[in-house]
Order: structure tokens, then sequence, then C-alpha cells
């Protein structure tokens, strides 16, 4: 059993933590806490070691009534491997790692530079095999990875745009916004996304422009992909036999980003996480050899499965179908 520690336990943390748990190759050896809020008071429910991220947090959550396994570096010397859940402070952390020598997955929000190279399960997996440092890419990259590489298999990609209608925060933020504007975020074109995309399907032509708009819900991508075959069929054929992307159906209701989470929440699956990218059929159309769609990403549950496999590459535990399928069945992804 490969012992996973989990540095940093909110929005990826905690599903992280909570998704180690249903493998059988793998274990959670504990959680880190800094905050002693309702999440450590859950952690401790859940029966998770928790470890204090230092002296000063050891003793606040002592003092509220929670009981500490130790520190991080106890933590580090127990476990075989990192996922870095932090926010953005891998690069501060990796001193520690690295002093412990031990292998870490780190996540979207660091810069590339951070590991040697970054990581979405069906484009890249193969990639990841023997390194040290891996970065699962941000929820963004990690959608447009999945439907880009989909797409280049069926019909192949020559150009592609893509226009990102950004989620303002999570559900649980109350302390960011916008709350009545809609921001481009950058304004200087393109967005960061294009090159973030280009660390996992190194060869791809992509533009990406971004704007954040009030909602904590999902992230709503549009895409134009200029195709060497424009065949439509075969296009839906390719994204529907994808991993990881769903087809949803303005014919059965789905038309808005809220039925897609409502839909999500009744397939009874914990936090009603959406694990795959929502891609509407109806908006799937070729005209002038360009194809067009939109896709929804849930942003807290995305690169949940790919930091599941990215620990099976890296420690080469599975092969890419052997671990996808593995990480599916046990997150009740059905394809
Ligand atoms: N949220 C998303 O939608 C999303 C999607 C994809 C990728 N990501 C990426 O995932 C990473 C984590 O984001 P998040 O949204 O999960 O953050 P978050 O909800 O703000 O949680 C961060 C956690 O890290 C803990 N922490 C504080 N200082 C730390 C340190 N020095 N080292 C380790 N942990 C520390 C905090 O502990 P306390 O609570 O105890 O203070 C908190 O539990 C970021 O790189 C982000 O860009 C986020």
């Amino acid at each position: 059993m490969l012992k996973v520690a989990v540095n940093g336990y909110g929005t990826i943390g905690r599903r992280v933590a909570d998704a180690l748990e249903l493998q059988s190759d793998m274990e959670l050896a504990g959680i880190t806490k800094w905050t002693p809020d309702y999440y450590a008071f859950l952690a401790t429910q859940k029966g998770i070691p928790i470890f204090a991220g230092d002296e000063a947090a050891r003793q606040k959550l002592v003092s509220s009534g929670i009981k500490v396994a130790g520190l991080v570096p106890d933590l580090l010397s127990y476990s075989d491997i990192v996922v870095d859940c932090s926010p953005e402070k891998g690069e501060q952390n990796r001193k520690m790692y690295e002093e412990f020598g031990k292998r870490v997955v780190f996540q979207g929000g660091e810069e590339s530079s951070i590991a040697e190279c970054s990581f979405v399960a069906q484009c890249n997996f193969e990639e990841a095999h023997d390194r040290k440092y891996v970065r699962v890419v941000s929820c963004n990259t990690t959608g447009l990875c999945r439907i880009l590489k989909s797409i280049d298999d069926s019909v192949g990609v020559e150009k592609a745009i893509a226009t990102l209608v950004r989620r303002a925060t999570d559900p649980n933020d109350t302390k960011k916004g916008p709350i009545d504007s809609v921001v481009p975020d950058p304004v200087e074109l393109p967005s960061h996304h294009s090159e973030d995309v280009k660390t996992v399907l190194h060869d791809i032509n992509l533009t990406t422009m971004a704007v954040k708009v009030p909602t904590t819900h999902m992230h709503l991508h549009a895409l134009a992909v200029k195709v060497r075959e424009p065949v439509l069929e075969k296009a839906i054929e390719g994204v529907s036999r994808a991993t990881r992307i769903i087809l949803m159906s303005s014919k059965q209701g789905h038309s808005s980003t809220s039925t897609v989470m409502d839909y999500a929440r009744e397939l009874g699956r914990p936090r009603g996480d959406l694990y795959e990218a929502a891609v509407w059929r109806e908006s799937m159309k070729i005209e002038e050899g360009w194809l067009y769609l939109f896709m929804g990403i849930h942003q807290e549950a995305i690169v949940i499965p790919e930091n599941i496999d990215c620990l099976r590459s890296m420690t080469g535990l599975m092969d890419s179908s052997s671990s996808i399928q593995a990480t599916n069945r046990s997150l009740g992804i059905s394809k």
C-alpha cells in the first residue's frame, strides 16, 4: 500500500483524501491543518490523522479540542509520497519535501516550473512515470486538455480558440468577488491557459481568453476548433468515447450549469461532485471547417481522478488504462 500524505485540506485536499481512502493500492497517511475550523472537526470524526502545520497551529488545534498526531515533518517521515494541496505554497513547501526526499504531486495553482512535467491522465500518463515532482494542472486546463485530446484523436485539431467563463470563487468562500460584474481576467490577451495546456499537449495550437463572473459552481468554456476532418458525427463519437467527458443534452433539460450541477447531485456522489467535463451535445456544430461546442467544468472535482492517476504513474503502480479504470470505478465514473 502506497502511504500518501495530503498537505493542505481545503477544497482539493479533502476530496483527494476521500478519493485515496477508496483505492485498494493506496492509503491516506494523514492530512495537515492550520485552522481549527469545522473541516478539522470533520476529519477527526472520519478518523483521519491530523498533523499540525507548525507549532503555533498545533497549539490552536489542541486548545480547540482537536487531537493532533504530530507536525508536518512527522507526517512526511511516515509517508511514501505527498500530494501538496496548499494554497499555492508549493514552492515554499518544496524545500521541506526535498529535505525528506519525498516525491510530490503539486496542483495547478503552482507555476509549471515547480515540477518536471504537468499531468492529465488521458493525455500524458506515461510522462509522469518515475518522476519526483509532477503537477496536476488546474481545473480549466484539465478540461481543455481532455476535450482537445479527444477531438484531436478523432478529427484532428489544426487550431483552437477557447473563451473561458470562469466562476468567481468556490461555494464556501465569501471573501472574493465579483458580485455584480463581468471581469476580463486578464484584460491582456491571451490568458495563461493556452500556455498551460501546452505543458501537457505540447504541440497544440491554442489561444485562450477568460472572464470571471459572479457564480460559484462551474466554469463554462466556449470552444471553436478548426479541425482537419470536418465530420460532425466522427467528432461527436470521439468525444462520447473519451473517458471523463460526458455529453449532456438540452433536450433533457440541461439549460445551464445549474442543471448540470443538479444532475451531479442526483448521481448521489459525495458532495455532488462531477469529475467529468460536461459537453452540451446540441452545441456541437461544424461550420466552414470549425467545430463549436460548450463545455462545463466542475472546478472542485475535475482534478481529483487526475491526482490519483498521477500517484500511480509516478510510482509505477499501474499502467495508464488500468489506473484510469481503477480510479473511475472507485469514484463512480462510468467511462
Ligand atoms: N478550488 C478549486 O476550484 C481548484 C481547482 C483546481 C485546482 N486548484 C488548486 O489546488 C490548490 C489548492 O487549492 P484549494 O482551492 O484546495 O485551496 P483552499 O481551499 O484554500 O485550501 C488550502 C488548504 O491549505 C492549507 N494550508 C495553509 N497553509 C499551507 C501550507 N503552507 N502548506 C500546505 N497547506 C497549507 C489550508 O489549511 P487551513 O484550512 O487549516 O488553514 C487549507 O486547508 C491550489 O494550487 C489551487 O490553484 C483549486
